[in-house]
């Protein structure tokens, strides 16, 4: 994370076994990158039991949003992924505290676990404030990539979503100079992109940075065709 990005840590707080069972999948990454057809593909019936696409959540943190959105809309799915263990443990409380049955998280680095994404299972997909990785070194660590939209667009379901929001502002030109140059898909708004973000349940990066007055930037994409 960059210089001046940190925020208050979340206390490690590991859930019990039962709700970790309940809510909590967890791909090793050594074994991911060398034998990702070891892990099922993410599809409803994997995650849900069901066979209704799902919002994902990539880099979902503690989950705040995705858990208000599951509360709220009992009828739909939800899994959020997020490479941090702790992140996600406090993901898990949330979800179990809540009694929620529509939830999942994916502990997983989601530049690996892209490629096990299911045809046809998202019904929108939300990428809120993600790590710049600014350095040259730690580009690559970018979840916002090319290889993402090719990894999502057979996963999306026709009127599928992807949202993309940052506080970051060369982030997010470099995010939205990808998605531009990207004919297979098109903005659901005509402006260039859009100001402010203003979801039911702030996440906890957003509130961070709305104390501190910082700017937030959105695009919104579809696929097209
Ligand atoms: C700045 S935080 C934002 C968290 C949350 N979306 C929010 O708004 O509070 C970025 C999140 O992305 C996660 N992340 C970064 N790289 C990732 C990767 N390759 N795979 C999965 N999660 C990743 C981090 O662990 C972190 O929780």
């Amino acid at each position: 994370m960059s210089k001046g990005r940190r925020i208050a840590r979340i206390p490690n707080l590991p859930p019990s076994p039962e709700a970790a069972a309940r809510y909590l999948l967890h791909w090793e990454s050594r074994r991911l990158f060398h034998a990702p057809s070891d892990f099922p593909l993410l599809t409803p019936q994997f995650l849900f039991n069901s066979g209704l696409p799902f919002t994902l959540e990539i880099g979902c943190g503690a989950a705040e949003l995705l858990c208000a959105l599951a509360a709220a809309d009992p009828g739909e799915r939800y899994l959020g992924a997020d490479i941090s263990r702790r992140s996600l443990y406090y993901a898990v409380h949330q979800a179990a505290n809540a009694g929620l049955s529509n939830i999942r998280f994916l502990r997983a680095d989601f530049l690996l676990a892209q490629a096990r994404l299911a045809p046809a299972s998202l019904k929108s997909v939300l990428l809120l404030f993600p790590d710049p990785n600014l350095s040259p070194r730690h580009r690559k660590r970018r979840v916002f990539s090319p290889a993402l939209l090719d990894a999502l667009h057979p996963a999306l379901c026709p009127g599928a979503r992807i949202l993309a929001v940052s506080d970051d502002e060369s982030l997010f030109m470099d995010m939205l100079a990808i998605a531009d140059a990207d004919p297979r898909y098109r903005k659901t708004h005509s402006e260039p992109f859009l100001e402010g973000f203003d979801p039911p349940a702030p996440t906890r990066f957003q509130r961070a940075w709305r104390r501190v007055g910082r700017r937030v930037l959105r695009f919104e994409l579809e696929r097209d065709g």
